[in-house]
């Protein structure tokens, strides 16, 4: 069913339940969406040694190697992902993307990896490489140094023996099954 109002106003409670209904079904497509866009990210590499998308595989494939769980191998995986869209606030987006199937925890990591991978470079460029400092009493802030210190940092090695994206499609699915909201 396709509901017919024009203005929102004038919806009314039959119109929502056939809304809500087709939202289930929206949803899981959610995952194929994840997965879709996080293939685009093949397509930006600029100067960087390995595309956006390889980095992302890299970083899950290392986390995976290290027997890190389904949840933290996912977070690894769409880490970057917001770098399709933005580039300068990309943690921001990659987290929002990811919250609603991670903890708390791997979601305020994701946020700050930014902060936390600028350590690694900053100097390079002319900034202030300990930026992350500010974090440093942070119950997450070793996790969050640990993420960028073996999964971000080194996932730019163009001689990588990573796992292919199809590899991750069945812990994509299961991740986001669980807790799909
Ligand atoms: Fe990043
Ligand atoms: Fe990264």
């Amino acid at each position: 069913m396709t509901t017919k109002f024009k203005n929102i106003k004038d919806s009314t409670s039959e119109d929502w339940k056939a809304i809500d209904q087709s939202y289930y079904e929206l949803r899981d497509q959610l995952p194929n969406r994840l997965i879709e866009t996080l293939r685009q990210l093949d397509t930006i590499q600029g100067a960087l040694p390995v595309s956006r998308l390889e980095h992302s595989l890299q970083a899950a494939t290392r986390a995976r190697r290290d027997n890190k769980s389904d949840e933290y191998v996912f977070t690894a995986l769409f880490h970057d992902i917001g770098s399709y869209f933005t580039h300068v606030n990309h943690a921001e987006i990659s987290a929002a993307m990811i919250r609603p199937y991670v903890s708390e925890d791997l979601h305020w990591m994701i946020l700050h990896h930014e902060i936390f991978q600028s350590y690694h470079y900053f100097d390079k460029i002319g900034l202030d490489k300990n930026a992350r400092d500010q974090f440093v009493s942070h119950r997450l802030y070793e996790a969050t140094v640990e993420f960028c210190e073996k999964y971000d940092a080194p996932s730019w090695d163009a001689a990588y023996d990573s796992l292919r994206l199809e590899e991750f499609y069945d812990l994509v699915d299961s991740v986001t099954k669980n807790k799909r909201r």
